[in-house]
């Protein structure tokens, strides 16, 4: 199993080192741009092999994207990330280039691969693979839901005061400081809806700090967040490369699912070997619905300012 990861900072290191730790892959091909940035990395991860017990290869590559040939699975995470008091859709004018010359070199050594979108605006990075790419729309996954919900746990848990290995919640929508939709109606705590324990205005409190998430670390750390990130694509990945058939919210190409078209967005789907194997419909309350179709309305604004 193979797997390449575009952009060696501390999003893309990260989900380098949290796919070793798992220990799944075989070898892992980390590649920048920025001159023996990569090979630092790399070299510096695979310090770690004896102490963390992996056996992954991890190789440091700075940009020649032969050496990515025939991986199984691809991550995007180059870009510029935010700034304090940024938005994630402020990154498209930088990061639209980027990303669009990224998966075409990625593509054009790896035709079969399955694509992980981590770079911002997240929807809108996803949509344009989709659009500027012929990899089939089952192969192209961007990453959002899977941390916006771990975010969500991580606040459920904080005001149940309870594990989080207890709770269980699940985000949809955008991958944006308002276009997220925390599911607070489907929230559990061993499987007991959580709004039996927590208040509606708590609730509403811990969505309201969920949608925020990445903006409250970019403010405290003056740069996006890296750790749940890695480990959010690294549960992507085990997932597709060990046939996982395991559930996440991940932005995904729509065709009437959710009452949408043209559009990638966070909807929960299965992932396995061939990338998105299907997209789980689930009900939604009518305010879900309306913050579904808000969202989108979002998406499809950013989509706009594309060139494709
Ligand atoms: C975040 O929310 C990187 O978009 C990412 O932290």
């Amino acid at each position: 199993m193979k797997v390449t990861v575009v952009g060696a900072g501390a999003v893309g290191a990260s989900c380098a080192e949290y796919i070793a730790i798992k220990n799944f892959a075989s070898e892992v091909v980390l590649l920048d741009i920025k001159e023996g940035y990569a090979e630092g990395k790399a070299m510096d991860l695979m310090q770690c092999a004896s102490l963390n017990g992996f056996d992954t290869k991890i190789t440091g590559i700075t940009n020649d994207y032969s050496k990515t040939a025939n991986s199984d699975i691809c991550v995007i995470t180059s870009g510029i990330p935010r700034k304090p008091g940024m938005t994630r859709e402020e990154l498209i004018g930088i990061n639209a280039g980027i990303v669009k010359s990224v998966s075409s070199s990625l593509i054009e050594h790896s035709p079969n691969t399955v694509l992980i979108v981590v770079s911002n605006p997240m929807d809108t990075m996803t949509y344009l693979v989709h659009k500027s790419t012929n990899l089939p729309k089952h192969k192209i996954i961007g990453m959002g839901g899977a941390l916006d919900s771990a975010r969500f746990k991580y606040r459920l848990a904080e005001a149940l005061q309870a594990p989080i290995s207890d709770v269980d919640g699940m985000v949809i929508g955008g991958h944006s400081d308002t276009g997220m939709v925390p599911l607070t109606s489907h929230a559990t705590r061993n499987s007991i809806k959580v709004s039996e324990f927590l208040s509606k205005d708590r609730l509403q409190q811990v969505a309201e700090d969920t949608k925020v998430g990445g903006a409250t670390l970019t403010k405290l750390l003056g740069t996006s967040a890296w750790y749940a990130p890695g480990a959010a694509v690294s549960g992507l990945v085990q997932a597709i490369a060990c046939d996982q058939k395991k559930m996440f919210p991940c932005s995904t190409y729509l065709e009437g699912e959710y009452g949408l078209n043209d559009i990638c967005i966070g909807v929960p789907v299965i992932l396995g070997r061939n990338g998105i194997e299907s997209i789980v419909n689930i009900e939604l309350s009518a305010a879900e619905k309306a913050h579904m179709k808000e969202s989108a309305e979002g998406v499809r604004k950013t989509n706009g300012l594309l060139d494709v």
